[in-house]
């Protein structure tokens, strides 16, 4: 799908459910129009589907809530153009503004910091959210930071650190701060689900963490991208019309299913 990706293309393909939902959503063009500036000659931006229905007056505000489920649950998720679902978010949305740090204001930019068992890993930086991306990717320093903390060795078959049934018992808690919220990844959220380990080359007894690197040193103005494993666990919400995202939990959000 089309929501902006900064995937690294270094890392993991994305898995054959991620691949379905992509496959299934098409060529919708979801991001904001700015970035398909260039695209086609002639036409300064091409409005995306969410500014389309805006526009021709089917939905009254340009938002787009997306939901993932996660690999343990049949359904692949749920797109909600014009507002969000609210039969299956836990909680009340918070949303935080699109961020002026260039180049993270290109797409769906925002600033967040993150904590690993309540110490600081990232400070605070703008980065963004993408539905595109599989991983979630942060900054090299904060990246080598996550890797000490958690013992995780670099696996070559996967592009993924691995980590011992020792170091999963041990493993704290991975927290977004975004605004004035704080959303959690529990242990088993920061693992990649291991019955789908075959599917990016891992062995089966293996545990492999989804926190990898994104390539350069923090401090570039794009410092993380929150990938599909982030949005499996938190309802997001893209509100071009007030340029904010907003999170939100789910019941998901602590599935213990990975
Ligand atoms: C967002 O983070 C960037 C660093 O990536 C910083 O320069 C900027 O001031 C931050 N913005 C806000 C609103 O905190
Ligand atoms: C993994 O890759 C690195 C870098 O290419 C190499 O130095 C190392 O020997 C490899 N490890 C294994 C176990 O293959
Ligand atoms: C997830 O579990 C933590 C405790 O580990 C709890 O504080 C938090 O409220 C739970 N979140 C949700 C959305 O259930």
């Amino acid at each position: 799908m089309a929501l902006p990706s900064t995937s690294n293309p270094s890392v993991s393909p994305p898995s054959p459910r991620v691949l379905a939902a992509l496959v299934s959503m098409g060529s919708l063009v979801l991001g904001p129009a700015d970035l398909t500036q260039g695209t086609i000659s002639n036409v300064d931006t091409v409005p995306t589907v969410v500014d389309n229905l805006y526009s021709q007056g089917m939905i009254s505000s340009a938002v787009l809530g997306i939901y993932f489920a996660p690999a343990s649950d049949s359904n692949s998720g749920k797109l909600t153009f014009g507002g969000y679902d609210p039969s299956v978010i836990t909680s009340t949305v918070h949303y935080t503004p699109i961020t002026d740090t260039s180049s993270s204001n290109l797409f769906w930019g925002y600033n967040q910091s993150i904590t690993y068992g309540g110490k600081t890993i990232l400070p605070n930086s703008a980065g963004t959210v993408d539905t595109g991306t599989t991983l979630i990717l942060i900054a090299t320093d904060a990246f080598q930071t996550y890797q000490s903390a958690t013992g995780g060795v670099m696996d070559n078959a996967t592009g993924l650190l691995r980590i011992t049934p020792s170091q999963y018992n041990n493993l704290q808690t991975l927290s977004f701060h975004i605004g004035t919220q704080t959303y959690d990844l529990i242990p088993n959220a920061q693992i990649w689900p291991r019955s789908l380990n075959y599917a990016i080359g891992g062995s089966s007894g293996s545990i492999y963490l989804v926190v990898n690197d994104i390539g350069y040193p923090s401090g570039s103005g794009m410092d993380f991208t929150n990938g599909y494993t982030f949005l499996e666990r938190y309802y997001s919400i893209y509100d071009t019309t007030n340029a904010r995202v907003g999170f939100v939990a789910t019941r998901y959000t602590n599935s213990t299913s990975n």
